[in-house]
């Protein structure tokens, strides 16, 4: 996605750390990029400056998951309650957003990484909208990472979208609505066709969703960590990473005898 990854030489790609495990690692890691403001602030730069920094770090993030071997990424770049922040954040945001996918579709390309984006895209501004549509398209067919970008993304709103999207149908007699099973509504939300989040990260120490994921996390690893996104680099992924492998899932289960 970076330039970097553009022109690394495959032989140059990272490999997997020998103290993760590549049969444990998550198929899915869910990220929310949290603390940008707070870098800039404590570097006495504007805000924005900590959103910049921030897609460095995403662009690092896609990369080793890319080359560790993860399967899927899915990154919370902008809420449906980050519309209420100063006008101006808004629109530098928007603006970034439009730059650096413009900027980096090539290298996505040529990375075969399968790019999307979850949210109400309609409320985006129509160039980044143009843009989106672009990269999915072009990116469709790649088969290596899926990276997921959820812009204007709530999931309350993505509940409330699909149930609306299963009454519909249900009221035009096409669906009965005993047949509404969570399969059924599963595939009504932005993730259809996609596995649930094995691992969610949350950086900046802050401990909530905030609106993120609300259905697919339900069994997610959640790991928290203090750094601030634009810092999030390889140790602070490797640390992720090792902090899951030691989790034992049981989803609701009991821990299989030794
Ligand atoms: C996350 O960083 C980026 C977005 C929500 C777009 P913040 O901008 O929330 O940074 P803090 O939380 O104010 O430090
Ligand atoms: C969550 O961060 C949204 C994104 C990372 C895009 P926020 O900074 O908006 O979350 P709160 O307001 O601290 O819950
Ligand atoms: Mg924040």
């Amino acid at each position: 996605m970076s330039r970097a990854l553009a022109t690394t030489p495959i032989s140059q790609r990272q490999s997997l750390p020998p103290q993760l495990d590549a049969a444990r690692l998550p198929a899915h890691v869910a990220v929310i990029m949290d603390g940008n403001g707070r870098w800039a602030r404590q570097r006495g730069l504007p805000r924005v400056m900590g959103h910049r920094a921030g897609v460095e770090a995403l662009k690092r993030t896609l990369r080793l998951c890319s080359d560790w071997g993860i399967q899927a990424l899915t990154a919370y770049a902008f809420s449906t309650e980050n519309w209420s922040r100063p006008g101006e954040e808004v629109t530098f945001l928007m603006t970034l957003f439009e730059r650096v996918l413009a900027r980096e579709l090539e290298a996505l390309e040529r990375e075969q990484v399968r790019i999307r984006f979850f949210g109400d895209l309609e409320q985006l501004p129509e160039g980044l909208q143009s843009l989106i549509a672009d990269a999915t398209a072009r990116t469709a067919t790649n088969g290596g990472i899926r990276f997921n970008v959820c812009t204007n993304y709530g999931g309350r709103r993505e509940l409330v979208r699909a149930a609306q999207r299963l009454a519909e149908r249900a009221a035009a007699g096409q669906l009965d609505p005993a047949a509404i099973d969570e399969t059924l509504f599963a595939a009504e939300l932005h993730t259809a066709g996609e596995a649930d989040p094995d691992l969610l990260i949350r950086t900046s120490g802050e401990q909530r969703i905030s609106n993120f994921l609300l259905w697919q996390l339900a069994y997610a690893e959640l790991h928290i960590t203090d750094v601030l996104w634009p810092d999030f680099d390889e140790a602070a992924l490797h640390a992720a990473l090792l902090d899951y492998q030691g989790r034992t899932r049981r989803f609701g289960g009991v821990e299989p005898r030794p």
